[in-house]
């Protein structure tokens, strides 16, 4: 299969490198296309292959069969339709756009064109931890669920960072900070996991850094019969990574690396039920602990090719199969976690608690302003 790349920054030119190098197999990289010309020239001297300016001169040249576009957020619902309206496959980066209201307009695209894979790049789906996760919890193992926590402060950023590219961290460039850029991830976990939250609160800083948008986030979801608290940040050190989900028949833990879950014999509204002691029975409070690593292997695969190449290799084998079921995430998938980040900014904008789905005429027109604001100079802070 002939696979484009549109983009090749920092994490287009990852893709490229595992499609020239044969780490996909079956793929192989047929062109780049990217706006600035000295990456053109790059590629082209590093991969020797034919190189775009436009996506849809690569597009419409029949040069690819499939493309995976790595351009900046608010170019991806543009270039994507292209791509399937041309017939061609297509694996979008994170995040599918930037609002729920534009993503929408690409995924009818991608439903008039079912027989074009479509597909989103949501690595931290191939961890195995999150996957066992989602078992756990979609088998009943943890009986139902009472709480939820995730803290994600270890996904480090420098001002240098920000700096890199003009459309980082910006509403106008990138349509927000931290959570549409590394949350998005976490974000998709747990709506993969628990389902979609029916309502929000949050509250967005910017803390120690020279930019527009947020990056450092505090939320709370509200599920049918549980909370879901969320807590992420790029400027703490050292920093933590920890999803802890409660239910009533245990309690499971995922950190770096290891999965933990301690599994109870009995519901815990036996255990009450049965207990003529304050503290409840010893008894029958004891679990059996299950413990599930990331290995070595992945570990190396990761260093190697980097968690998105699983990915890629996923969708060039539904390509070849015509079966969007072997995608790691179908596109339209990408909703899920936008439409939360789209509600958060909501409610840190507006102090207040917003329900989900997201009003997405309303979000789409206070972005605007948001925007306007950042034009103006008024959304430039540091505290
Ligand atoms: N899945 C992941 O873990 C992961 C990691 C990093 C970045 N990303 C995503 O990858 C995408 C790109 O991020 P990045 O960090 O590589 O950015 P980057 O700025 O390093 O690269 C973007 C490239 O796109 C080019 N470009 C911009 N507009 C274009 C257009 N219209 N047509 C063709 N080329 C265009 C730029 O010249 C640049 O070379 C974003 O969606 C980002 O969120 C995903």
């Amino acid at each position: 299969m002939r696979v484009a790349v549109i983009g090749t920054g920092r994490m287009g030119s990852r893709h490229a490198a595992n499609l020239a190098s044969g780490a996909v197999p079956g793929a192989q990289l047929a062109a780049i296309c990217d706006i600035d010309p000295s990456v053109r020239a790059k590629a082209e001297s590093k991969w020797g292959v034919k190189t775009f300016a436009d996506h849809r001169e690569l597009i419409d040249s029949g040069a690819a069969d499939a493309v995976v576009v790595a351009t900046p957020h608010y170019s991806h619902v543009e270039i994507c339709s292209h791509a399937i309206e041309a017939g061609v496959h297509t694996l979008v980066e994170k995040p599918i756009s930037v609002t729920a209201q534009s993503a929408r307009q690409l995924i009818d695209v991608a439903h008039r064109h079912g027989d074009v894979i479509f597909g989103i790049v949501y690595n931290q789906r191939t961890n195995p931890l999150y996957a066992r996760a989602k078992a756990l919890v979609g088998s009943g193992q943890l009986g139902e669920i009472v709480r939820a926590d995730f803290t994600v402060t270890d996904w480090y950023r420098s001002q240098f960072y920000y700096d890199m590219n003009g459309w980082r961290a910006s509403w106008s460039g990138e349509g927000g900070g931290t959570l549409i850029n590394q949350c998005v991830h976490q974000l998709d976990l747990l709506q993969w996991i628990l389902g979609m939250p029916s309502e929000v609160t949050c509250k967005c800083r910017t803390v120690g850094r020279h930019i527009s948008t947020e990056n450092d986030v505090t939320a709370l979801f509200g599920y049918d019969g549980f909370d879901c608290s969320f807590r992420a940040s790029t400027h703490e050190l050292p920093g933590v990574n920890r999803l802890e989900i409660a239910g009533t028949k245990g309690l499971l833990t995922v950190t770096r690396g290891m999965l933990t879950a301690k599994l109870l014999k009995m519901d815990e509204s036996e255990i009450n039920a049965r207990s003529k002691r304050d503290y409840g029975n010893k008894e029958d409070k004891k679990y059996r602990t299950v413990r599930k690593f990331y290995g070595i292997d992945n570990y190396l695969f990761d260093w190697r090719m980097g968690q998105q190449c699983k990915v890629l290799r996923a969708f060039v084998r539904a390509a070849e199969r015509h079966d969007p079921s072997l995608l790691v995430a179908r596109g339209e998938e990408g909703m899920g976690a936008l439409s939360m980040i789209n509600a958060m900014n909501f409610s840190d904008w507006s102090g207040g608690k917003v329900s989900l789905p997201v009003d997405e005429g309303a979000y789409a027109d206070a972005l605007a302003a948001k925007i306007k604001e950042e034009m103006n100079g008024k959304a430039g802070i540091s505290k």
